[in-house]
């Protein structure tokens, strides 16, 4: 089955950098140096993977990543980037055994594409495969009254080309609350417009109750 992530991703990056900038690119990046060698990661919604190489860098000989991509271009596009390294490709969570955990899980763009009900089934999903000490890197756009025209129009785009449920940008940090995840560190972009944080599991709530 297509999904709607398909039909742009050829184009996707481009896109992003002509309408983001090279903040996009480099939002993708911040914070990579919290992966350590010997880490288990779960990367959802990488996409293309502009940073996978980077990342089983990172990782090194000993440590892992399971990529979870629906797309199927996505993920091509994404093996076509890597000559080698200890990485699992996978198109859901399903695919991730609840028993496998985690030492870092990765969300880049994708938490604002989620409507409220999969944010709080995805919470909870992860929360499942991570301990207590788990770090989430999340990069996402924050609704900033500054740049409100571009992210209605990025919504509107996306609500047409790929079927987005949403029509604003998700609290994300009632979620990351509600399901014991506390923020360490962040970065901001934009004035705020693109922001990059660590959250840390400090607790073994994994449905969000
Ligand atoms: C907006 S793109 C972001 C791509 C990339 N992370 C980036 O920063 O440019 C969202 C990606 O998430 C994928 N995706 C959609 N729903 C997903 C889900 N439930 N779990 C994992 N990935 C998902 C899409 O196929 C797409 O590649």
């Amino acid at each position: 089955m297509q999904n709607n992530y398909d039909r742009i991703a050829s184009v996707y990056d481009f896109l992003a950098r002509l309408v983001l900038g090279r903040d996009h690119t480099r939002s993708k990046f911040a914070l990579l140096d919290q992966v350590m060698p010997g880490d288990q990661v779960l990367y959802c919604g990488g996409g293309s993977g502009l940073n996978l190489p980077y990342l089983l860098h990172r990782v090194g000989r000993f440590g892992g990543v399971v990529y979870v991509e629906p797309s199927v271009r996505m993920t091509i596009l994404a093996k076509d980037r890597i000559a080698s390294g200890n990485v699992d490709f996978v198109d859901s969570m399903a695919q991730v055994p609840p028993t496998r955990v985690f030492d870092v899980v990765m969300t880049q763009y994708l938490l604002d594409i989620l409507d409220d009900r999969e944010l709080d089934r995805f919470f909870g999903e992860v929360g499942r495969r991570v301990l207590p000490g788990t770090r989430w890197l999340v990069v996402d756009f924050y609704p900033k009254a500054h740049k409100k025209a571009v992210w209605k129009t990025m919504i509107q785009f996306f609500r047409l080309l790929v079927n987005h449920p949403r029509r604003d940008l998700p609290a994300y940090d009632t979620f990351f609350e509600r399901f014991g995840w506390k923020v360490q560190q962040q970065v901001e972009w934009q004035r705020g417009f693109m922001v990059a944080k660590v959250f840390r599991k400090e607790d073994n709530l994994a449905d969000g109750g």
